[in-house]
């Protein structure tokens, strides 16, 4: 099985973004060790703080923000970062080509009940001239790499540099990432579904309609049987939908007026967009392809519909 750092390089893709890309695979590591050790290193229960989106930040959330946020500084090759645990943006190397957002832990609800999560990235070019917020906000097209880990049973690292998506698997022997699976396709049908039920009365009627006919199952205007899974992580329901097909979606809602979507657009959606798209499925808001939307700020948040293309298809019939 080939390494990451030797499947990198026969990819062809540039020097710089693939020892950018050894140092958020190698700080993974570091965090899947944090995880694994769990309650024995005292890194479990919440910081006391709250983040700029008004989220108690657990104590993993600040660690493992900590985490890359030093690795990316020492690389050199990162202009500024941008972060779910980060108010603002943070300057890093002044003459850096690329810009980096990242979630360090996604589902971190999840975390004291040692369920999945994950940490998600997502690479832009840095423009030219002094760092701002606005260099940031850059389509999801305009991502050069993107992906996640996975800190579940096994560590695994799904990547894309546009070239299709590649699985690697945390080695615990050598230490290394191994490539598991080159060429990911997602099955552009499926019986599988992922919403958080409970959101059911403040979506949209297009989503009401379109859920409703898929529990409807066999004798429903879909003609089969839907079965439905929800993690809780976006990254564990994403690489189930990777691994197996299936429809993940985090829909618009009126629970909370202020804010009706859930999902963060620049270190979420885009770098799950990316990978789904590269997967040959399809991610959407309801009514624009995520890698379109023009970001307007860092921590912005959208509504997020992806996976299988046929499925994805047939939800945005609902929606028109
Ligand atoms: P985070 O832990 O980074 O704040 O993200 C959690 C997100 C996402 O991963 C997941 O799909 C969703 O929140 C879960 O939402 P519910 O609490 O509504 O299940
Ligand atoms: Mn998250
Ligand atoms: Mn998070």
């Amino acid at each position: 099985m080939q390494t990451l750092s030797q499947s990198l390089k026969q990819s062809g893709i540039n020097d710089e973004l693939a020892k950018l890309i050894t140092v958020l695979a190698n700080t993974s590591k570091d965090i899947s060790q944090a995880v694994r050790h769990g309650a024995l290193a005292g890194v479990l229960g919440v910081a006391g703080t709250e983040n700029v989106q008004g989220e108690d930040q657990k104590k993993l959330d600040v660690i493992t923000n900590d985490m890359l946020k030093d690795a990316l500084a020492a690389q050199g090759s990162v202009k500024a970062l941008a972060s779910e645990e980060e108010d603002e943006i943070v300057p890093l190397s002044k003459d850096g080509q690329f810009l980096v957002c990242f979630d360090p832990l996604d589902g971190s609800s999840n975390i004291d009940i040692n369920s999945l999560v994950g940490t998600i990235f997502s690479v832009l070019p840095a423009p030219s001239g002094d760092v701002s917020e606005q260099s940031f906000l850059q389509s999801g097209r305009k991502q050069v790499a993107a992906g996640y880990v996975l800190y579940g049973p096994s560590t695994m690292l799904a990547l894309t540099t546009g070239k299709g998506v590649q699985l690697y698997t945390l080695d615990p022997v050598s230490g290394d990432y191994l490539l598991t699976v080159d060429g990911v396709q997602i099955s552009k049908d499926t019986g599988e579904f992922a919403i958080n039920m409970s959101n059911q009365r403040f979506w949209e009627p297009g989503m009401q309609a379109y859920i409703a006919d898929l529990i409807k199952g066999k004798e429903g205007p879909r003609g089969k049987n839907f079965n439905m899974r929800w993690i809780a992580a976006m990254v564990g329901d994403v690489h189930r939908v990777l691994c197996r097909g299936g429809l993940f979606t985090y829909p618009t809602d009126t629970k909370d007026p202020k804010k009706p979507f859930k999902l963060r657009l620049m270190y979420e959606a885009n770098p799950m967009a990316f990978l789904v798209e590269q997967a040959g499925g399809k991610a959407s808001t309801g009514y624009e392809t995520i890698l379109d939307v023009a970001p307007s700020e860092i921590h912005q948040r959208v509504a997020v519909i992806l996976g299988s293309a046929n499925e994805v298809d047939a939800c945005l019939g609902y929606h028109k």
